[in-house]
């Protein structure tokens, strides 16, 4: 992509947070810190827009070292303090004791059930009183999100929901991430394109699909942990003031 094509794109970016902080705030940001989010992280902080959409991670007591780290790094970089949320303990302690606390390998079943435990449960409180929230999802990320937009309704939780990446390359991230010199997760430069939790992502190899280390033991369509997924089906309304912001 061009330089100017790429100013564009974040051009739009930027409008599109814009109309957000304007018109459907107050709203919240869900950052994994990954490389996607910490695009929206800069254009989020360095547009001044926190009052209006401010940041939070789901964290489930098993992300990586270097993805907790990137706590620390936005803090010395921005002075801005990412809001964690975390599992019920409760909850926590009967799914260990049921099943063992590495049972997500054992069938897509207990794969969902950890994920809503440590990340659905904890997303609902996070998203409690707001009236849109912000994801970091891109549709060349997985066949799964082949026709996400820049604006959904999001049924399940009766609130807007904004993609504002959706029509960035993973070459747009990093090209903005080095001219912008953003803070990364290290893990990013040790073959993970995708970061999730610890024991459900692996390193992948060149040319495999940058969602391969994410729950590899289970097929490509069960590939999403919920976060985006209602009844099976993602319920867009499609709207032309953000997708032509
Ligand atoms: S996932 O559904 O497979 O886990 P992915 O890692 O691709 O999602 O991230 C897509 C978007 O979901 C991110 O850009 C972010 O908005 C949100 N997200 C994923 N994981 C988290 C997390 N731990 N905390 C907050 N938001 C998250
Ligand atoms: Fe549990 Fe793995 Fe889902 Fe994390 S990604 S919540 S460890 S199943």
């Amino acid at each position: 992509m061009s330089n100017q094509a790429l100013q564009d794109l974040i051009a739009k970016t930027q409008a599109t947070l814009e109309l957000i902080a304007a018109h459907y705030a107050p709203s919240v940001f869900a950052s994994s810190m990954a490389a996607e989010d910490m695009v929206l992280t800069d254009l989020i902080l360095r547009g001044k827009l926190q009052d209006k959409i401010s940041i939070f991670t789901l964290e489930t007591g098993r992300l990586h070292q270097e993805t907790l780290g990137m706590l620390d790094r936005i803090r010395e970089t921005y002075d801005y303090e990412v809001t964690p949320y975390r599992p019920q303990p409760q909850a926590v302690e009967q799914y260990v004791q049921a099943h063992g606390r590495n049972a997500f390998y054992d069938s897509v079943e207990l794969r969902k059930e950890c994920c809503h435990i440590r990340k659905l449960e904890p997303l609902n409180r996070a998203l409690k009183g707001n009236a849109s929230w912000v994801t970091g999802q891109r549709r060349a990320q997985s066949v799964t999100r082949a026709e996400l937009h820049v604006q959904e309704r999001d049924e399940a939780h009766d609130m807007q929901k904004f993609n504002p990446l959706a029509d960035w390359s993973e070459q747009d991230v990093w090209d903005y991430i080095r001219a912008n010199d953003v803070p990364y997760n290290p893990l990013h430069d040790q073959g993970f394109p995708s970061i999730g939790c610890e024991p459900c992502t692996r390193a992948i190899q060149p040319g495999e699909d940058v969602r391969a280390g994410r729950w590899w033991w289970e097929n490509p369509d069960s590939k999403e942990c919920g976060l985006h997924v209602v009844d099976g089906k993602l319920i867009r309304i499609k709207s032309h003031a953000a997708e032509s912001a």
